[in-house]
């Protein structure tokens, strides 16, 4: 199935014609389609499969065998139901001929449509509507937030706005697809899956495809060997260790990506890394790509995170709102360094609703318990799940009937108050977040924050995190709690006539203007309150000022 797909660049003359032959092949295989891709993601992973049966029902009534965006050029990416109608396609598609440049001979399923002006097309793809691949500019996310009621519904749109749609995972399987094209080269029998924020459920238009090439159908390690008698093995290349081979290969799969692969530009080998990765962007996609190799244990991680995205709704609006929140105050980036990244974020949010009363979501002890069956009368544990990579226990349960929550009916508001109230006073300095336990634990070691990897246990997710990093966090929680607070229980004779109006509470908290006057909270400390909160309504003020009429501009 993986072949299915076929992504075509659309020149500027000529682009209604793909849209009408494509069209006419589509929709004879509609019937099947849907069928064929449940199978294929059915082999890729359990979580994905869930993800993509939930947006089925939603999609059912909608064309989903074509969809068009731009990136660097107007696209189309058409679905099949076969491969063979992918090969036909294929049969009757031309070498470019050209005649001052030389070609790589290695041919993709990315195809360029040309009209030799003979054809007489209409200018834009059948009124098709393109699919935006990009979140939306801030101050249209704003404008849209304003709208709303309650601050609820705000984190509730704004949820909306920035997850991926369905599209958008279309063509993140479609480039692990492509990719494998060219693995397969090599390892015919290998897969790539995309992994991280791109299936866990927290994903934001636009950010990164992060890929695993998955050999272990052809590693040996699961290999049963025959008791006795003659038998025949393959002849291999052998390494001392198990990183080496995953560089080596890295290596190579990344010059081939650099060499021959279509629209994959800037690629870096970063082979040195913990885990040994090749970098590359995609342009016809637009995704900045990771593909990593022998990473199982951030596959259990995506999985888990799906998980907890799942149980319960307010799980997901949460961390969409902090990363929205943490990334418009440059607490994360996409740039690699001391920051904290949307990961270790992720897992805090985590960890605070596990400590809210009833906790919100279980702790990972109690998933792995689920996982696990004890039989008290034998005094075993059936081991049936039990999944453990590279000697790390990596068990917890997948079947959701079998966890069962507490009720908690906190709203989101109260909830994203008091997810700032509580790390602005966390004690960093000498507590450990540790989602394992739904507890803080003592630091083992020392590091300005310590986020224990819930899988690896000896290692702290945050070890790049500086004590400047963690500063600026806890003044932001400390300041974006007040901020809310003011529109929630401010006393009316200091600021009620100044007042925001209270639904645009947590649009404030996406401004990154409010927090260039919060930068050294030491300073603030030693202030008057009256004269903070005068100083910082005003800043509001003209803050909002600036918005309206950068509004009324748009
Ligand atoms: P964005 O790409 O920032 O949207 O989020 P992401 O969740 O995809 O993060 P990132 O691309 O940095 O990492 C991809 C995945 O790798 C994460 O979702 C985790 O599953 C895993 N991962 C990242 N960092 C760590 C880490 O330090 N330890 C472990 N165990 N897994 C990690
Ligand atoms: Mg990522």
């Amino acid at each position: 199935m993986a072949s299915s797909f076929t992504v075509c660049r659309l020149h500027t003359i000529g682009r209604g014609s793909l849209v009408k032959c494509l069209q006419k092949a589509i929709h004879f295989f509609t019937g099947i389609l849907e069928q064929t891709l449940l199978l294929c993601k059915k082999k890729r992973m359990d979580s994905n499969l869930c993800m993509l049966s939930r947006q089925r029902d939603k999609n059912r009534q909608r064309d989903l065998n074509t969809f068009f965006y731009e990136s660097y050029g107007m696209y189309a990416v058409v679905e099949f139901a076969n491969q063979e109608s992918v090969a036909s396609l294929l049969e009757g598609t031309a070498i470019p001929s050209i005649s001052h440049e030389s070609l790589v001979p290695f041919k993709s399923r990315l195809l360029s449509m040309r009209n030799l002006a003979s054809v007489d097309l209409p200018n834009q793809p059948s009124g098709k509507k393109r699919q935006a691949q990009t979140s939306i500019p801030i101050n249209e996310l704003i404008q849209r937030l304003s709208k709303e009621e309650s601050i609820d519904q705000q984190i509730t749109s704004l949820t909306e706005a920035y997850q991926l749609t369905e599209e958008n995972y279309r063509l993140r399987y479609l480039v692990c697809s492509l990719l494998k094209d060219i693995a397969a080269g090599f390892f015919p029998e290998c897969t790539i899956m995309p992994f991280g924020s791109s299936v866990n459920g927290f994903g934001k238009l636009g950010c990164d495809l992060d890929m695993f090439l998955d050999l272990d159908g052809i590693s040996g390690k699961n290999a049963t060997m025959p008791k006795s008698g003659l038998f025949l093995e393959y002849q291999m290349k052998r390494a001392n260790l198990e990183r080496i081979v995953t560089q080596n290969i890295l290596s190579v799969i990344g010059e081939c990506v650099d060499q021959f692969g279509p629209g994959c530009v800037g690629v870096q080998k970063i082979l040195n890394a913990r885990c040994p990765l090749v970098r590359f962007a995609h342009q016809p996609s637009g995704f900045q790509c990771d593909l990593t190799a022998n990473n199982r244990v951030a596959m259990k991680s995506t999985e888990l995170l799906y998980l907890y995205g799942e149980l319960d709704p307010r799980v997901r609006h949460l961390v969409f709102t902090v990363r929205c929140w943490a990334r418009a105050h440059s607490i994360t980036s996409s740039i690699p360094g001391a920051w904290i990244s949307n990961f270790s974020l992720t897992v805090m949010v985590l960890f605070f609703l596990q400590r809210r009363s009833p906790p919100i979501i279980p702790t990972l002890n109690h998933l792995r318990d689920l996982a696990v069956t004890f039989f008290p009368l034998f005094k075993i544990k059936s081991r049936g799940q039990e999944s453990v990579i590279e000697d790390n226990d990596c068990t917890f349960v997948s079947d959701f009937s079998k966890i069962r929550l507490e009720s908690n009916t906190e709203t989101l508001e109260q909830l994203l108050c008091e997810f700032f109230e509580f790390y602005a006073s966390f004690c960093f300095r000498t507590l450990s977040i540790n989602i394992r336990k739904g507890k803080e634990q003592n630091k083992p070691e020392v590091a300005p924050l310590h986020i224990q990897n819930p899988f690896e246990t000896t290692l702290n997710v945050s070890k790049n995190v500086n004590a400047s990093q963690v500063d600026r966090f806890v003044a932001l929680c400390q300041e974006s709690s007040w901020l809310i607070q003011q529109n929630i229980t401010a006393p009316s004779e200091v600021v009620l006539k100044e007042r925001l109006p209270s639904h645009l509470g947590s649009i404030y908290l996406l401004l990154p203007s409010q927090v260039a006057a919060i930068k050294s909270p030491q300073r603030r400390k030693f202030e008057p309150a009256s004269e903070r909160i005068k100083s910082l309504l005003e800043s509001l003020k003209n803050t909002n000022k600036q918005q309206k009429s950068k509004l009324n501009s748009l």
